[in-house]
């Protein structure tokens, strides 16, 4: 048997990673980078591969990664983790720097930073599993706590979409409310609002593959809203 809900029990981080060059980049939300060896000091990241990230990553062989703080704005989840950068700019607003081998890493909300050249892709069917040699590496703050996975989910009440390694379709962030009190709802990916009010049902009531009407993504990245 598969409990699903296992697979919460395992731990990640929450990062930016970042691909490209001073003309042109790209960046995604990613949970899944991790260390896989100490020498060399190499670090792994699993990219999906309709992700605009991975096609510049493919092209450039190398790779940033930002470690994100506990205190990270919704906003940079929001333009990094839920839309993507074939149809928009993401980079517009967002503070850079240029890292020893040209790569852009997000210094917004980070804690620490990393260059990688690709060594090793690994295709993984839906996923690259991309294996990057560290080249550079540098602790941008030292008093922030860096921020986890579970705490993204059970504190930010937030879900990762379809393109996570780590999705799990029918697993709604939205907490039963305590009242019949209508709500809002708004999608992470394309704002698209549900109000309670406008409807027969609410929100919290629909099933849980219901999907968001304007861009059809998983009711589980809808968050409340005031
Ligand atoms: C919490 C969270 C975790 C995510 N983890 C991953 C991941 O590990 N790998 C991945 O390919 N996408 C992941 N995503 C999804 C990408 O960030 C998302 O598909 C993004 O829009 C891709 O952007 P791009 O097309 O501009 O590269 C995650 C998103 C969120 C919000």
């Amino acid at each position: 048997m598969i409990n699903l809900e296992a697979l919460f029990k395992l731990s990640y981080g929450m990062y930016i990673v970042s691909s490209g060059d001073r003309k042109s980049g790209n960046a995604y939300i990613s949970n899944t980078v991790f260390q896989v060896t100490s020498n060399p000091p190499q670090i792994a990241t699993c990219c999906h591969k309709d992700n605009f990230t991975l096609d510049i990553i493919q092209q450039t062989q190398a790779f940033s990664v930002s470690v994100l703080h506990e205190k990270s704005s919704s906003d940079i989840f929001k333009r990094l983790g839920y839309k993507t950068g074939r149809d928009s700019k993401k980079f517009e607003g967002i503070q850079l720097k240029y890292g020893e081998s040209g790569l852009p890493i997000v210094v917004d909300d980070a804690i620490a930073s990393f260059e990688c050249k690709v060594v090793q892709s690994i295709d993984l069917g839906s996923h690259i599993l991309f294996i990057g040699q560290l080249i550079h590496s540098e602790v941008l703050e030292n008093s922030m706590e860096p921020m986890t996975y579970s705490y993204y989910r059970e504190v930010k009440k937030a879900a990762a979409p379809r393109n996570a390694p780590t999705y799990q379709a029918y697993t709604v962030s939205v907490e039963e409310p305590d009242t019949d009190e209508p709500k809002r709802y708004q999608c992470l990916a394309c704002d698209y609002i549900y109000d309670d009010a406008e409807h027969d049902i609410l929100f919290v009531d629909l099933p849980d593959d219901w999907e968001c009407p304007d861009c059809g993504s998983p009711k589980s990245i809808f968050v409340e809203i005031q």
